[in-house]
């Protein structure tokens, strides 16, 4: 696939993030990329977080039992093996290259524990906003095996796959009408076979972000080159085309960006409304065992 174009006007970065270290769930080490200070920057997004180890004891205690209300979580699984469940009875085994998307709408109780005693559990978890006529929606889940992950190679080298949105006309794996889910999310894993560029269409309404996993890359501007480092974030400014991504081989990033709800941001923990009230009755509900039923 030939893909690149040379007027094309890329995107500068705005803002450069180092993860601060943190451990949620039981104790499992993570770095927390996207936190609160961002969330009205690179609205509709409200977390990024990247686990990564191969310590069990960073690991071994996963996610028990614990509440979602009024956005979706998405978990993408580089490597290591992750065991959904929730309170309505649903199951699923997220393992290597494959993502969970799940919409806690009015609310569910589950847990993600490892199925793994050694080795390395890497991946992500996202959480996307929902809009404020669907925080009370049903909840939904889609597990998206690695295989079922549309994917595409470009002539310079650079493998791209397409979790959500579409590429260079590539279709991704959660494909949903813009009138039901405003938020149009993009979702790339970008990989650097070679030494290459890789060019991204974005619509200027969409905030976006570059999260660097392997190696370090190079963003391309029409006014200059801006290196992003390991396990950077990069907050790009919306003007532009698009985004151009240069690297090395072996670099791998991620590439996130929706449109803006542009809706008051209410939250405690693992409950976002858009109201301190709408957090009381999310708890409350919580505590009266409502959810999932
Ligand atoms: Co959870």
């Amino acid at each position: 696939m030939n893909t690149f174009n040379t007027h094309f006007k890329g995107r500068d970065v705005e803002q450069q993030v180092q993860g601060q270290a943190t451990r949620d769930g039981d104790g499992v080490k993570l770095t927390r990329v996207l936190t609160q200070a961002h969330q009205k920057r690179l609205d509709p997004f409200l977390m990024l977080d990247n686990f990564g180890s191969n310590d069990p004891k960073d690991y071994g205690g996963g996610f028990p039992d614990h509440p979602h209300r009024g956005f979706e979580t998405i978990t993408y699984m580089i490597a290591g093996r992750m065991r959904h469940k929730d309170s309505a009875g649903h199951e699923g085994l997220l393992q290597n290259g494959g993502v969970q998307w799940m919409t806690a709408g009015r609310g569910v109780v589950h847990s993600e524990m490892p199925e793994q005693e050694d080795g390395v559990m890497e991946g992500f978890q996202l959480w996307l906003n929902l809009p404020s006529r669907d925080k009370m929606c049903k909840p939904a889940y889609q597990d998206i095996p690695s295989e079922n992950i549309p994917e595409f190679s470009t002539q310079e080298g650079v493998k791209v796959r397409v979790i959500a949105g579409q590429s260079n006309g590539i279709l991704g794996a959660v494909q949903r009408p813009v009138d039901a889910f405003p938020t149009d999310a993009l979702y790339l894993d970008i990989h650097f076979e070679n030494e290459a560029s890789f060019q991204q269409t974005l619509s200027v309404q969409h905030n976006a972000f570059l999260f660097v996993y392997r190696g370090s890359i190079n963003v391309v501007s029409h006014a200059q080159e801006t290196p992003v480092a390991l396990h950077r974030m990069a907050i790009l400014h919306n003007e532009g085309d698009g985004v151009e991504i240069r690297a090395s081989a072996g670099s791998k990033v991620l590439l996130i960006a929706g449109q803006a709800l542009n809706e008051p941001i209410a939250q405690y923990g693992p409950f976002v409304m858009n109201t301190r009230d709408e957090l009381i009755q999310a708890v409350d509900d919580f505590r009266a065992g409502l959810y999932n039923s």
